[in-house]
């Protein structure tokens, strides 16, 4: 995991504004509550040209988590778009960067009531490399459960459910393992601390529903895509944990993690404890995808000049 690298120019609440001047109120209610909702976005530098990966797909999300807690959006997905493109280039990005949106209840009231907050949003842009190791991961099943969906909905990307992968990162890291593999209220396996999770078993690939109470990831939705065209078949149902050891190859998704082979988890090869051919075709795939080298899959990509 990498420091922040600076840039010059954070969009806040309709302003560009330089970076050390991107301030909030210490009574910021999110920053109390956890009242937010976010974003991770990246886009890709390839052949001189920069391309956002699923944009507008990425800021639906936004609209969506933010409409399950009910703050309103005072920008359109159009807007929103146009800004991050503009943030890109009036910080004058040329290589991998990440993009990060939040909308927030801001500063004026304590208390749970949130609704007279004001909406907050900001943007952020920098520069991003890997997240996870690109070789794969070992990988620990956390003691900490994923949030249920009767407690939180994780199907919003908001700021506070981030506190429960929190909580099974740092086991993990303390337990000398990269990442935590949370397993769902009723012991099936719902994802890692942010990021999807895939299975290999005798050639078809298995991911955990969406009532396994993951976060339903964009990179997971365009590997599916992938995958089936590659002619795999492919079935979201729920996972055992026991399968965690026995299949022949694992893999995460996401944003951050792109696709990161699993090798490990609680102390058991995943297969011979090397990628897998499988999980290595569609990662290659994915990676040419994101730079543009794919015709099929430029419908995904937001072009920024540069
Ligand atoms: C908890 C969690 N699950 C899954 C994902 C993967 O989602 P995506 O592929 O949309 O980045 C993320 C990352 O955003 C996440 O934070």
């Amino acid at each position: 995991m990498a420091a922040l690298k600076k840039t010059s120019w954070i969009w806040i609440d309709g302003e560009f504004k330089p970076w050390d001047e991107a301030k909030i109120h210490v009574l910021t209610h999110a920053l109390h509550y956890g009242t937010g909702v976010f974003e991770g976005i990246r886009a890709y530098v390839s052949d001189g040209k920069m391309y956002v990966f699923r944009l507008r797909e990425h800021i639906e999300r936004l609209f969506k988590s933010a409409k399950i807690y009910f703050m309103d959006i005072p920008y359109t997905i159009e807007e929103i778009c146009r800004i991050v493109i503009g943030l890109i280039r009036v910080n004058d990005i040329r290589e991998d960067c990440y993009i990060r949106p939040i909308v927030f209840r801001g500063y004026g009231y304590i208390g749970l009531n949130p609704l007279n907050n004001p909406i907050q949003m900001a943007i952020a842009v920098f520069p991003f490399g890997k997240y996870l190791s690109s070789g794969g991961v070992r990988c620990c099943v956390s003691s900490w459960r994923r949030i249920p969906g009767y407690s939180l909905p994780p199907q919003a990307k908001a700021c506070g459910n981030y506190i429960n992968s929190v909580l099974a990162k740092i086991e993990a890291l303390k337990s000398g393992y990269d990442e935590a593999i949370l397993l769902d209220d009723k012991g099936y396996v719902s994802e890692g601390s942010g990021e999807n999770l895939f299975i290999v078993k005798d050639g078809k690939l298995y991911t955990p529903p969406i009532y396994s109470d993951i976060l339903e990831g964009i990179t997971r939705a365009s590997i599916i895509e992938m995958a089936s065209d590659l002619g795999y078949e492919i079935y979201e149902r729920p996972i055992a944990r026991a399968e965690l050891y026995t299949c022949d190859e694992a893999f995460f998704t996401g944003t951050a993690a792109e696709i990161t082979p699993i090798l490990e988890i609680d102390g058991r090869k995943v297969g011979d404890g090397k990628e897998g051919p499988i999980t290595r075709r569609v990662r290659c795939m994915f990676e040419e995808a994101v730079r543009g080298r794919l015709p099929n899959y430029i419908k995904w990509l937001t072009e920024v000049p540069i």
